[in-house]
């Protein structure tokens, strides 16, 4: 791979695509995150890799340009790839050792400015990943409330709480089919787990209606998804509260 990412590639579509072939040899799923699989978009066609991406651009690895339109990194880059302010941060504190047995002062900064952002929280933990934070969340809500059962709509990580749905009760299974992608496997979260993930469709209240009729004294929440890549209807979030 070359050092300037906007010089010319040699690389061809079949590179990139053998690339993804071989990855998928070596990664379960091809991937790292689900929803970064090409299968998802256009297989075979689909830029799978890429060298450089800056704002709203990326460069793939055969030095096409496009302008992502997907959602800028699954939506952890709302400021845009490589902001200068961001990259110079982390630049900065690499320089300075970014792991240390001790605890990095940033913490406490950065816990103060999201409770004074979010005044319903008290307390602030950080988590690596989107699943690991919804995971925190499924068990916090349980041990809270004293409640096994969790409403949910949308895709929320692959942890045993969350897949839990696709376990089968009275013959129903692959409850989750609609809400990403279908096939997502329960293999190894405990049989015990079934029936405590209970999914609904985006927007279909009445589907909410019958969880909380059949299962509300046994709700510990409801969990929607946060946003809709195709919404048909307008998000009824005041009607669900
Ligand atoms: C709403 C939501 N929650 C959780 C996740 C899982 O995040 P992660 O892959 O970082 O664990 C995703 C991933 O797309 C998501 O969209």
């Amino acid at each position: 791979m070359p050092n300037d990412p906007t010089a010319p590639s040699t690389a061809t579509n079949q590179d990139a695509q053998a690339l993804y072939r071989l990855a998928k040899t070596l990664i379960p799923g091809g991937t790292q995150l689900l929803s970064k699989r090409p299968e998802l978009y256009a297989p075979e066609r689909w830029p799978s890799y890429y060298r450089q991406a800056r704002g709203c651009e990326v460069i793939d690895v055969q030095g096409r340009r496009f302008i992502d339109m997907t959602g800028m990194g699954i939506g952890s880059c709302p400021l845009g790839y490589a902001d200068p302010d961001v990259t110079a941060a982390v630049v900065r504190r690499v320089q300075n050792g970014s792991m240390c047995t001790l605890n990095n002062p940033e913490e406490v900064e950065l816990a103060q400015l999201l409770v004074r952002l979010h005044p319903w929280a008290d307390n602030v933990r950080f988590a690596r990943t989107g699943g690991e934070a919804m995971a925190v969340a499924a068990r916090i809500v349980r041990a809270s409330t004293g409640r096994d059962l969790v409403a949910i709509c949308g895709y929320h990580g692959w942890h045993d709480w969350y897949l839990a749905a696709n376990l089968a009760t009275e013959g129903d299974g692959r409850r989750l089919d609609s809400h990403l992608l279908p096939g997502l496997e329960p293999r190894g979260v405990p049989s015990q787990l079934a029936g405590t993930t209970l999914p609904f469709t985006y927007n279909r209240l009445d589907e909410l209606s019958a969880i909380v009729d059949r299962q509300g004294d046994h709700l510990a929440a409801v969990i929607p998804r946060p946003w809709a890549t195709a919404i048909r209807s307008p998000p009824s979030s005041a009607a669900a509260r």
